[in-house]
């Protein structure tokens, strides 16, 4: 789970730095040092943030002075420490500012002086429009306008200031030139209304009385219509009042010439967007103009209205072009935004994938845990089936003969002290049978010990049980054993059970059993399961497979006591499952009952009970249990010998080795397999098929007794009569009769 915290860490980095590569275009900061706020400055202000637009990455800080030196420093100084990457300044005066701009410039700062000018020459590019040529053109227009006679009033612009100087100069170049015009005063403004208003009332209240003055040159609108207002409360006719900066708008210098507030302006251009990109190609280190000259135009009231109308189409462009700004800014941050998910929901969509692999990673661990944990117990149960089972045989065979020894003569007239040893030696075996037992259930639990400790305790040998003494040797006409078992005690023990009632055969392993079970064809096999060469298991697999062998009960004699492994025992085909140490008298009996629910298939024929004999054998044969029917490969087996001997009926020479032939067995085989499962010879069940044909003949065809007797393969009637007595307990003459 680590791992895959580390893995959404790494893929959270990688998303981080993607998203942030798309915003690695360098960010250009110019500040904007203004020296004045009003109108003219708004405009170019707007203008340049217009121009902005077209630079992504141009973020624009504007100060303004306020027409005050010290202010402005302070500013320009301030700009500087906020890491401005470029600095455009309209110094208030020409020598006040210059330190901050040196400042500025010497920290590696690119400058651009604008509109007014300075006496530093650390200035990277300057733009503006030619103050001393708007003066002198005033001056001419002035002349001209007054036809060259008139009494004029020049009210300047802020003392220091580069175009207050330059527009001085220019005008008063110019009206030199014109004699008639004469220039009755010079007032100090300051750039603003209210001065040029107090400036020039002060003035008209000095010379109240004086001759009319003929006009009045503000050296900005603003000025111009400060001292219209002082003239128009001193009452009397006005005279001309000509401005400059030509502004658009509502109070602009082109609407108040229109309205013919002003006699005339002129045009000082702003041209804002126009600065911005002086400054971007500086930054870019794109090729750029060091001194760049605006051009401009005079306002008259020939041009007011054109010039009026032409400025309000570009301020509705300007509008039109800030709503389409805006839309777009909108757009895009729609669009950040909408990146921003997709980061996010990438980022989610890798966390989510990581965190699977995680799961993942983790039940496959757990998986393999698992398994591995299944394989330790396995081998565990091996091993202590495997130790269990080399405890049990020995066991096996000291409590087996132990408890033989018990039933024999010599333990009955034995001493007391000696039977009370052969108690402790029993009840101690015991004892160890339980600890086995217990020792495998602690591996797989549930499996209760065969005998509690009080009843082991209870073990005397004051009362053994009685099992038949298996020192006779069984008859020739006993049932077959054959004792399968790589132990030769335990074939030895199982020989002294056994051998009193049955003849044995014995083999050491599976595969030795699997001949003598194909050679001899005996009743019963009794075989251990862990055997070398080939184990019980496969072995009985063997047994039942075989067509010869296959009705053959098998008893599986095991130490494996554990219920998996009696599935497995019951599963290769066994008929019985016992466990060692086993009791012989359980084993007798289970050998006894599988012997006896065996004959299966009495009466092939179906001959008609007309003896007593038949119904006995009947009724056992119904009265075996429901799990013995026979197994269908059985079936097969008696059919086929079924209709092989009824194809060969009416031939009297047919003898069991052709029969035993026809099936592909040898005699022995044919005889025992077939007695296995009919308790007839092959024989006797060829005669009974002869009989039983003959008696259907009797009762159904118009044949003689003796055709019949022939039919049916006798080669005497004499000695057909004979039989057909002794099977049915009636002459043939009676059968007909009926
Ligand atoms: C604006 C302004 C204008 C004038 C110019 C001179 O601040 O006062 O009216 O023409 O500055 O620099």
């Amino acid at each position: 789970m680590r791992k895959s915290y580390q893995f959404a860490l790494i893929i959270l980095t990688i998303v981080g730095l993607l998203a942030s590569c798309s915003h690695q275009e360098k960010k250009y900061r110019i500040g904007v040092s203004q020296c004045s706020d009003d109108i003219w400055r708004d405009k170019q202000n707007s203008e340049l943030k217009i121009g902005a637009y077209f630079h992504d990455n141009v973020e624009l800080r504007f100060a303004a002075a306020y027409d005050s030196d010290e202010r402005q420093i302070q500013q320009i100084d301030s700009l500087v420490g906020t890491g401005i990457d470029l600095l455009i300044v309209a110094p208030n005066q020409v020598s006040t500012i210059s330190p901050a701009i040196d400042r500025a410039y010497d920290k590696g700062i690119p400058v651009i002086v604008f509109e007014r000018k300075t006496n530093t020459k650390k200035y990277t590019a300057y733009m503006g429009a030619d103050n001393y040529e708007m003066g002198h053109l005033m001056g001419e227009y002035v002349a001209s306008r007054l036809h060259e006679r008139g009494r004029i009033i020049e009210v300047m612009g802020l003392k220091g200031s580069s175009p207050a100087i330059e527009r001085h100069n220019g005008f008063r170049e110019a009206i030199a030139q014109h004699p008639g015009i004469q220039v009755v005063a010079t007032l100090q403004g300051d750039w603003t209304e209210p001065t040029a208003y107090n400036t020039v009332k002060q003035w008209l209240d000095k010379n109240k009385g004086a001759e009319k003055i003929d006009l009045v040159f503000g050296m900005n609108d603003r000025t111009a219509m400060g001292a219209r207002k002082a003239f128009e409360e001193a009452g009397g006719a006005l005279p001309l009042f000509c401005g400059i900066d030509g502004l658009p708008g509502e109070n602009g210098g082109i609407r108040l010439v229109q309205d013919s507030l002003l006699d005339a302006s002129y045009i000082y251009p702003t041209h804002g967007d126009q600065l911005l990109q002086l400054a971007v190609d500086i930054l870019e280190g794109n090729p750029y103009e060091k001194e760049t000259k605006l051009m401009s135009a005079l306002v008259t009231q020939d041009n007011a209205r054109v010039l009026l109308m032409e400025s309000e189409e570009v301020m509705r462009q300007s509008r039109n072009l800030e709503r389409l700004h805006e839309k777009a800014s909108q757009y895009f941050n729609q669009l950040g935004n909408q990146r921003t998910l997709t980061f996010v929901a990438l980022a989610a969509i890798l966390l989510l994938l990581a965190l699977l692999a995680g799961i993942y990673m983790y039940y496959l661990q757990r998986a393999r845990i698992q398994d591995e944990r299944i394989q330790m117990e396995r081998e565990q149960l091996d091993f202590y089936t495997q130790v269990s089972h080399e405890l049990r045989t020995p066991l096996t065979l000291i409590q087996g003969p132990l408890d033989q020894l018990l039933r024999t003569n010599d333990f009955r007239t034995a001493s007391d002290n000696a039977r009370e040893l052969f108690t402790i030696v029993r009840r101690n075996t015991h004892h160890l049978t339980a600890l086995v037992n217990k020792m495998l259930d602690a591996q797989v639990g549930g499996r209760k010990p065969d005998m509690t400790s009080e009843q082991i305790d209870a073990i005397t040998v004051q009362n053994p049980v009685d099992v038949p003494n298996g020192n006779p040797v069984a008859d020739e006409d006993a049932s077959t054993v054959l004792i399968v078992d790589d132990n030769s005690d335990i074939r030895a023990y199982l020989r002294s059970i056994l051998q009193g009632q049955y003849r044995l055969l014995e083999a050491e392993d599976g595969q030795r059993g699997l001949e003598l079970a194909r050679e001899q064809v005996p009743d019963l096999i009794v075989s251990d399961v862990m055997m070398p060469v080939m184990n019980g298991l496969e072995f009985c697999q063997q047994v039942k497979k075989d067509n010869i062998s296959s009705h053959i009960p098998v008893i599986l004699l095991t130490a494996r006591a554990l219920e998996k492994h009696q599935i497995e025992g019951y599963e290769s085909g066994a008929d019985a499952y016992i466990t060692k140490p086993f009791s012989p008298e359980l084993l007798l009996a289970r050998i006894d009952n599988l012997l006896q629910s065996r004959h299966q298939l009495k009466d092939l024929w179906g001959m008609k009970p007309m003896a007593g004999i038949a119904s006995t054998e009947a009724s056992a044969a119904s009265a075996e249990p429901a799990d013995a029917a026979p197994a269908p490969i059985e079936d097969a087996f008696i059919s086929r010998f079924k209709s092989l001997v009824e194809e060969r009926l009416a031939d009297s020479n047919l003898s069991v080795e052709e029969l035993a032939a026809a099936m592909g067995l040898s005699r022995v085989q044919l005889y025992r397999k077939v007695k296995a499962m009919t308790g007839n010879t092959p024989v006797d069940l060829l005669r009974k098929a002869r009989l039983a044909q003959a008696q259907r003949l009797l009762q159904e065809s118009g044949l003689t007794v003796s055709e019949i007797a022939y039919q049916v393969g006798f080669a005497s009637p004499s000695y057909f009569t004979k039989c057909y007595k002794d099977e049915f307990g009636t002459v043939p003459g009676e059968a007909r009769k009926s």
